[in-house]
């Protein structure tokens, strides 16, 4: 799969999912598919930044996952946490920021240690920012934001007509480093299942059938490949595109 060094996508998000599928698939037990998935991840992240993509957003773990049994939940908690410990040098050695969003009060202390020590040693890497979505929902998010903008409203700080897109925009951080450009689903399901949901209005979406814990360098090329052959409008007209006559029946 060949892509193009100009045109990447900036901030590509990813939705990864299917390792409960991936283990069923081989009669074991769904932590063994996200064990598997947590390699995915390693693949991902080293070619993301090899390729010279400056945000990825990988969705790990939702809001909504709380509710999944109890030992699925730990696992997934220990799993990050050997994740956060054993990619250390990786990530620290190869210029990575590493960054987290969503209610992180909610993770064990352990991942929660792990985590926001890696944080603070990746702050000033300039490579790739790296932000894992954990006990993340969009709409917890806008709901947050609502929130504290309701509160500055009260406190008299804001305007209540000042409201608009992009100041919520700006009290989102999973929009901290922009808007995402390619959301990406593994898995086969076409939903975004809360993910980036603000931020999502204009990305472009890719799906496919592959397991995340299949999920290879080839995999990302071929979103990528995909994503380039787009035409991103955001509501506009492409000017190239638009017809002379009717341009001029405007202007007449
Ligand atoms: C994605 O895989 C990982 C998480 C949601 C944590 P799933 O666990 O959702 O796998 P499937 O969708 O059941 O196959
Ligand atoms: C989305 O997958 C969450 C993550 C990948 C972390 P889910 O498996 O939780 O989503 P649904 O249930 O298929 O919508
Ligand atoms: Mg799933």
């Amino acid at each position: 799969m060949l892509i193009e060094a100009r045109n990447l996508p900036r901030h590509v998000g990813i939705i990864m999912d299917g390792n409960g599928r991936w283990a069923a698939l081989r009669g074991e037990p769904r932590k063994a598919g996200h064990r598997e998935g947590s390699h995915a991840v390693r693949r991902v992240v080293r070619v993301a930044r090899r390729l010279g993509v400056e945000a990825l957003t990988l969705y790990a773990f939702s809001f909504q996952n709380w509710d999944r049994p109890a030992d699925e939940v730990s696992a997934l908690m220990e799993l990050l946490v050997e994740y956060l410990v054993g990619e250390r040098e990786e990530i620290l050695g190869n210029g990575i920021r590493l960054e987290a969003v969503g209610d992180l009060d909610r993770l064990p202390p352990l991942v929660r240690t792990a985590l926001d020590e890696l944080r603070r040693l990746s702050a000033d890497n300039r490579g790739m920012v790296l932000t894992l979505a954990l006990s993340y929902g969009g709409r917890e998010e806008i709901a947050r934001a609502a929130r504290v903008l309701a509160e500055k409203a009260v406190r008299g700080e804001i305007e209540p007509a000042a409201i608009d897109a992009d100041m919520v925009a700006a009290h989102l951080p999973s929009l901290r480093f922009g808007e995402p450009d390619l959301i990406v689903r593994t898995g086969g399901e076409k939903r975004i299942s809360n993910f980036l949901l603000y931020g999502a209005a204009y990305a472009e979406l890719y799906f496919t059938d592959r397991l995340w814990p299949d999920f290879t360098e080839e995999d990302l090329f071929a979103a990528i490949a995909s994503y380039q052959k787009r035409e991103r409008r955001f509501g506009l007209v492409v000017p190239e595109r638009r017809e002379p006559a009717k341009v001029s029946r405007r202007s007449a």
